[in-house]
């Protein structure tokens, strides 16, 4: 062993240190900004010190700063834990540290990354011949996706995007449900459409996108569209009709993206994959490991069904590049990065080691929490179960009040048992309870309902 390395046994020793105090810590972080920055803040090191001694003091000055959201009992935002195999394989993968940009320069990576990708490609059950890139998060994903998309339209409209840029373009229509993530706008703000492209359709009381609504606006206008649908979403987790969808799509040529940042995992449950009947009719999927996957930060996934139409928008060459040999894999086709982390990795880990089976154990288990949590609250004087629970979400509302929701979930974060955040949802304010890590049990569901009745109880009274 190269004692040069030695740094790196430290490492594994803190890092278990860590993970093994997670089930019990408190969730949320307990340093205050003021502390943080003055364990940190100081000059530009003159001198270097040993790597032992700033991996040391680096975790040890962390530590009361860190949220266990890679713990059994974070239910914030959407946020996975991290299942082993992907983490060791994700330190093997800095430690290798491959430029999976390319084949010439990661030519083992690649393979394993082009292997994750048909696994992924067969779990979501979508088109065998779709691009799969491996990006930094769902919103990276969806900028992929639409880049093909707009690649698509235009070509089909006799423009060259790629080569003209959008001045003197014809508009591309972007119809997104009212309640579609952010991201979806940023994408398109970073394609150059802007976020006045964006058409919000009306949506029901679970956040689906309401077909009466997304057939009046395909009818009131023309020109290359793409509409926006939703596969889980972000505070209910309800799917949208993607059947219907499709068809309306394939009646007015318009181009289905799926934002499935989790939902799309739904894919893989037997009790559940019905929720995504049509959605393999859609056109581009974009998801992430780092939520329900459990794969650490970062990995988000753009599925692009018409691969030219992905690779054409995405691919860069140089002079200095070799040309791509036969069919071995080129990664450059399917990601805006040049050079990048090959994050499809631990992807393949994760697969590996949980196989089909252990994804489906994985949601189903994330599932059957949020719905134990759900009846937990509902029976409650005083305490609003607002969504069906269809899938790992589970909004809240507490004596029907926007303020006594507010401090409710303050004191869920103090108390430090769980960790929940809360939202606005169709002007009421709620906490969301979003349940995506492998390590919750039926004893932590049971311990958090009761941990944020005992909240609700102190506030409501
Ligand atoms: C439905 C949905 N779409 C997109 C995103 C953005 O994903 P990311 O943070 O990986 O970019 C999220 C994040 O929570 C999400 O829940």
């Amino acid at each position: 062993m190269d004692p040069r390395y030695d740094v790196l046994d430290l490492a594994a020793r803190l890092a278990h240190d860590y993970l093994g105090s997670l089930a019990e810590r408190p969730v949320g972080a307990q340093a205050t900004l003021e502390e943080l920055r003055a364990r940190f803040e100081g000059p530009v090191p003159e001198t270097g010190e040993a790597p032992g001694a700033v991996v040391d003091a680096l975790a040890r000055d962390v530590d009361g700063g860190l949220i266990a959201s890679a713990g059994p009992r974070y239910f914030g935002f959407v946020i996975g834990g991290v299942v082993p195999a992907a983490l060791a394989t994700d330190w093997l993968t800095s430690a290798w540290d491959q430029n999976a940009g390319g084949w010439p320069v990661a030519p083992a990576l690649s393979v394993v990354e082009e292997v994750a990708a048909a696994w992924v490609r067969d779990l979501l059950g979508v088109p065998t011949g779709s691009g799969v890139g491996f990006v930094t998060g769902c919103q990276m994903a969806h900028f992929t996706c639409l880049a093909a998309a707009r690649h698509r339209l235009l070509a089909d409209a006799g423009w060259d995007v790629e080569t003209d840029g959008l001045h003197d373009a014809p508009k591309i229509r972007v119809i997104a449900p009212e309640q579609a993530h952010v991201t979806v706008e940023v994408a398109c703000r970073m394609l150059g459409m802007g976020t006045g492209s964006v058409e919000k359709i009306a949506c029901d009381d679970q956040g689906r996108a309401r077909l009466d609504a997304l057939r009046s606006a395909l009818a009131d206008g023309d020109g290359p569209t793409i509409v926006c649908a939703q596969a889980g979403e972000i505070n209910t987790g309800a799917f949208d009709a993607f059947g219907e969808i499709a068809d309306l799509c394939d009646q007015h040529g318009a181009w289905c993206h799926v934002d499935g940042a989790f939902g799309l995992w739904a894919a893989v449950s037997p009790t559940r994959r019905a929720l995504l009947d049509g959605c393999e009719r859609a056109d581009s999927w974009a998801t992430d490991g780092h939520k329900w996957l459990n794969v650490p930060y970062d990995c988000g996934i753009a599925i692009v069904a018409d691969a030219d139409a992905h690779s054409a928008s995405m691919v860069s060459t140089a002079a200095y590049i070799p040309p791509p040999e036969g069919d071995a894999p080129w990664p450059f086709a399917w990601t805006p990065e040049f050079s990048r982390r090959a994050r499809g990795v631990p992807v393949y880990a994760a697969l590996r080691s949980l196989g089909r089976d252990g994804v489906a154990r994985l949601v189903d288990g994330c599932c059957d929490h949020a719905v134990r949590i759900a009846s937990r609250l509902r029976v409650e004087p005083g305490v609003e179960v607002l969504n069906d629970v269809v899938l790992n979400q589970v909004i809240v509302r507490f004596g029907d009040d926007d303020a006594a929701t507010e401090r409710v979930i303050d004191r869920v974060q103090e108390d430090g048992v769980c960790w929940t955040s809360g939202s606005t949802f169709q002007g009421r304010g709620v906490m969301r309870i979003s349940v995506v890590g492998w390590q919750t049990t039926t004893a932590d569901a049971e311990r958090s309902a009761e941990a944020i009745l005992a909240a609700a109880r102190a506030v409501l009274g």
